[in-house]
């Protein structure tokens, strides 16, 4: 049927009900009279809405109410009258169910019990469960049911469970509770309600057991309880209560539990609390975190009845007395934080009257003032005593050795007392002992090697004491240890080796302040977990053990005050969890190491050490609050807040740059050598030729004929650059019939205003010169053209390698580049050159347009510097300064001489 295409969209409910109507009405015509068929249906049908909104189901709860299973009354968690076939009892609790509670629940008018409890259920409670006035118990505790608590449900006049714990509710409790006279369990713990405790709790004469536990409530307790005679359970604790304890509530004998613990309650306790008089079945008394002031009745702790007495801090005080009883029933007493203790020596006699207790198992009295001796009695207290805790007091005398008859004890904390003498060699049949705490006494002698038997045991604090003689090897047999605290001790001797076997220790290993000598064994790298590792101000030496790399868990390490010498081995560089380190006051030497700077730290202390070197500016070293780094004598650098002197300069940088300098030198002269001898040889080459030759002496004598001939007629082909005042074509060139030469053929341009003037000067610069990084002239050429024009010409040999200009801005030679050493020997070509023409060539010639164009480069790559257009012949007079005549800078695009006028 639809039934299931109707639970996933309730949406449809209507579209169904006709569906179901029918379904329901076959299979119930045969039991049910016709008068109630409608309600069972009616039933039915809520029942599947209640499921409808069910959003998880994860344990299948409901699996069963299926239509397949038509008859609802056996579903999963549904009781029904038998005589109605109605649902009387609907119990989904613990269910795991997720969603929303349905208001079709109101149509359940049968129903007697609605336990919905430890669900997930949400959203607010619908207050149609108002209209089943026959509900006796409506249990939805531990959901997520948000919203007020509905007035609505008040209507249920029968109810006598309601209970509404640990939910989201907010608000007051509806005073029309008050009406539910029939309530026996009212429980709305932990939810966020205020006003206060309600005063109609009073008209509830029948509740057993009220529960505001942790709702926030505020204000006193109503002194209402004379007529609650039924009450037994009373929780009232976390509700920021103020005020006394009323009276009415000392009359409510019935009480067995009392919660009012973790409120502002003053005033003091009733002489005869927990007599025969008042409360006397009481068996939990919760009182702590509260205010109140005066004695601890000797009724309430010599009572028979109290299981548990939990007056934890109050200002109570006053000696503590138990007056002799046949039977106790104790098995937590806590009486920590308070003011208890009369100074008299015998105060703790009080124990003695504890060994009746057979079931204790909690016994906590620290943080008072209690002093005096333990009794010997101490023994006989039950061995199911699992946790004693005397600490903060101002006990004193020996640790009785009967202490060792308390095989149950896990925890026995006796620190921040006055104890001395030895420590009972008994205490090593503690066998399930796993915290043992005597820090802050004086106790004295060896630690007994019997601590040894305590196999169980996770933390051991012996801190603070006067305990001398080495530590013994036997506590290696801990082997659950997590912390072992030893330090502020007189021990003497060696780390025992058989410490470092207890790889389970990870909280701290603390063994400073005593007088432990020798080296850090090689097993410390075994404590692989460990937090922290103490060591200081003891006498140990040597170097620490590279091992130590191990400790991958390492955050503290403190080994300072010992006599530790070396230098810190690059292993730890690996302990990248270390927070704290303290170093100082030891004898270590060498730099700071360098990983030091990529740990996260928070406090580095090295002061007092022989470190040397340089100190980083990097990582905790940035921030001088975090590093103390005094009495390092040479230390240096570092940031300026450490105040350590500048590193001298840099002695050993000063060196390594000399060394460079020295190096650098060498290799230049090397360089130096090589370039010079093969400049030298291409030179030598060079002068091995004929071609060299007096220039003047075998001037040829070329016509214009010629020229336009070995030019193809000056052809555009053969053009190969132009300058200033002339263009230059590529030709060749018959001399004597005997070979054929390459030339150049600078044709001048005498149109332009200079021109002549340039052939002038040209022809004399270079008839009064001769050397091999000049551009050779063959001939010059002066007459006329075929058109009667005045015709002059420069014949060069031709430079097959173009100028340096094309070279180094790669127009003609693209492909190609000058290596370094050809660009040396051009370098020195052209200052040879040039180093001639201001020196050596009779008269001091300025060539003036001294550019990368001008430099022409022969088949050997040698450099030739040519086109003397512009250059100037200084008399010797005129040596050292430029003609004042021309104005301007003479050259032309290309050559600027600095600062230099022509
Ligand atoms: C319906 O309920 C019956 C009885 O619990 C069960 O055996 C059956 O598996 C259920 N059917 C479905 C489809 O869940
Ligand atoms: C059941 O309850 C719903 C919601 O409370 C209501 O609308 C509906 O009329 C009721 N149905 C029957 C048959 O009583
Ligand atoms: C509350 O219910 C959950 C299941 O929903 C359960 O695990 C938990 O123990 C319950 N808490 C209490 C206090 O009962
Ligand atoms: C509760 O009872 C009152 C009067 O008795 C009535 O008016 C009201 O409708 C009832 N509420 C519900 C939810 O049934
Ligand atoms: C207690 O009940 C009486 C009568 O039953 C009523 O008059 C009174 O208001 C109720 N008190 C409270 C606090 O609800
Ligand atoms: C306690 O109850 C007794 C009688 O049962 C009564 O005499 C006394 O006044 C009550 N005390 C208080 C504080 O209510
Ligand atoms: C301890 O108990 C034993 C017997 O149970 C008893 O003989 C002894 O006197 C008790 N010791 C003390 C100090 O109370
Ligand atoms: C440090 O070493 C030097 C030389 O090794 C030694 O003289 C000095 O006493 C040592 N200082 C300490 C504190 O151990």
């Amino acid at each position: 049927m639809s039934a299931k295409c109707f639970l996933s969209s309730p949406s449809y409910l209507y579209v169904v009900i006709t569906h179901f109507l029918v379904f329901l009405t076959l299979t119930h015509t045969v039991t049910a009279h016709n008068a109630s068929s409608a309600a069972i249906m009616s039933d039915g049908l809520a029942l599947i809405a209640i499921k409808s909104m069910i959003k998880k189901d994860p344990q299948g709860v409901m699996t069963s109410w299926n239509d397949s299973n038509a008859n609802f009354c056996q579903w999963k968690g549904i009781t029904c009258s038998p005589r109605h076939e109605r649902v009387t009892l609907l119990d989904l609790s613990s269910g795991g169910l997720t969603g929303r509670l349905s208001p079709f629940i109101g149509n359940l008018s049968f129903l007697r019990v609605i336990r919905l409890f430890n669900n997930s259920f949400s959203g607010e409670i619908p207050g149609e469960i108002g209209r089943l006035f026959r509900l006796q118990e409506l249990r939805l505790t531990n959901n997520s049911f948000s919203g007020g608590i509905p007035v609505a449900i008040t209507n249920c006049s029968n109810l006598q469970v309601l209970a509404l714990g640990y939910n989201n509710l907010v608000g007051k409790l509806p005073d029309k509770v008050g009406s539910l006279s029939m309530l026996n369990i009212l429980i709305v713990h932990h939810n966020i309600l205020q006003g206060g405790i309600p005063m109609f709790i009073a008209n509830l004469t029948m509740l057993q057991r009220l529960s505001f536990g942790n709702c926030q409530l505020g204000g006193p307790i109503p002194d209402v309880f004379h007529r609650l005679t039924n009450l037994s359970r009373l929780a009232m604790h976390g509700n920021n209560l103020v005020g006394n304890i009323p009276p009415s509530l000392y009359n409510c004998s019935s009480l067995e539990q009392v919660f009012l613990d973790n409120n502002r309650l003053i005033g003091r306790l009733p002489a005869n609390l927990c007599s025969s008089t008042i409360l006397p079945h009481l068996g939990t008394l919760s009182l702590s975190v509260n205010r109140l002031t005066g004695r601890l009745p000797p009724s309430v702790l010599s009572s028979p009845q109290l299981h548990v007495l939990d007056v934890a801090q109050n200002n109570l005080s006053g000696k503590l007395v138990i007056t002799p009883r046949n039977s106790c029933s104790l098995v937590i007493l806590s009486l920590s934080s308070n003011r208890f203790g009369s100074g008299e020596d015998d105060e703790m006699k009080f124990i003695d009257h504890l060994s009746i207790c057979r079931d204790l198992g909690e016994l906590h009295l620290d943080y008072n003032q209690l002093k005096g001796f333990l009794p010997e009695s101490l023994g006989n207290l039950s061995t199911t005593l699992y946790r004693m805790i005397l600490a903060s007091n101002l006990l004193s005398g020996d640790l009785p050795s009967s202490v060792g008859n308390l095989s149950g004890l896990t925890l026995l904390d006796l620190s921040c007392n006055q104890f001395t003498g030895t420590l009972p060699f008994t205490i090593g049949n503690l066998k399930n002992m796993q915290r043992l705490n005597l820090t802050n006494n004086s106790f004295s002698g060896s630690i007994p090697s019997s601590l040894g038997n305590l196999s169980s045991m996770i933390e051991l604090y012996l801190t603070s004491n006067e305990f001398n003689d080495t530590i013994p090897l036997s506590l290696g047999n801990c082997k659950k240890l997590l912390t072992l605290n030893l330090d502020q001790n007189s021990l003497t001797g060696n780390i025992p080796r058989q410490l470092f076997d207890i790889s389970s220790l990870s909280i701290s290993l603390n063994l400073g302040n005593n007088q432990l000598s020798g080296q850090i064994p090689i097993e410390v790298g075994n404590l692989k977990n460990l937090n922290e590792i103490i060591l200081t101000n003891n006498r140990l030496s040597g170097e620490i053990p590279s091992s130590l790399g191990s400790c991958g868990s390492l955050q503290n390490l403190n080994i300072s005050n010992n006599m530790f010498s070396g230098s810190f081995p690059a292993s730890l560089g690996s302990l990248r969890a270390l927070e704290n380190i303290d170093v100082s006051h030891n004898n270590f030497t060498g730099g700071i190491p360098t990983y030091l700077e990529v740990f996260h730290l928070k406090k580095l202390d090295i002061s007092f050490n022989d470190f040397e070197g340089e100190v980083s500016r990097k990582g905790v070293f940035s921030n001088a609050s975090l590093v103390s780094i005094l009495g390092n004598n040479r230390l240096c650098g570092g940031v300026p807040e450490l105040h350590l002197p500048k590193c001298s300069s840099n002695k050993n940088k000063l060196s390594l740059a000399v060394i460079l300098v020295i190096c650098c030198g060498l290799v230049l002269v090397v360089v130096a050598t090589i370039l010079f001898f093969l400049c030298h040889q291409q030179k030598r080459e060079a002068k091995d030729e004929p071609r060299e030759t007096f220039f003047w002496e075998f001037l040829m004598q070329v016509s214009y004929e010629t020229l336009y001939k070995s030019t193809d007629g000056f052809s555009s082909n053969n053009f190969l650059g132009e300058g200033r005042f002339s263009s230059v074509y590529k030709g060749c060139l018959d001399t004597h019939g005997v070979n054929i030469i390459h030339v150049a053929v600078k044709v001048l341009n005498l149109h332009r205003h200079g021109g002549s003037k340039s052939f002038i000067s040209e022809c004399e610069a270079l008839r009064n010169t001769r050397h091999r990084n000049l551009a050779k002239v063959i001939t010059c050429c002066s007459g006329h053209d075929f058109q009667g024009n005045i015709f002059k010409a420069i014949v060069y040999e031709f430079m097959p390698n173009g100028s340096l200009d094309e070279w180094l801005h790669n127009r003609q030679y693209e492909l190609r580049q000058l290596r370094l050493i050809q660009r040396v020997c051009i370098a020195l070509d052209v200052a040879y050159a040039l180093d001639y023409l201001h020196h050596h060539a009779g008269k001091t010639i300025v060539h003036c347009d001294l550019k990368p164009s001008n430099i022409l480069l022969d088949e050997d790559m040698v450099a030739h510097v040519g086109d003397f257009g512009l250059s100037k012949i200084l008399q010797y007079e005129y040596q050292n300064r430029c003609d004042s005549s021309s104005v301007g800078v003479r050259g032309t695009i290309g050559y600027a001489a600095p600062g230099m006028s022509c």
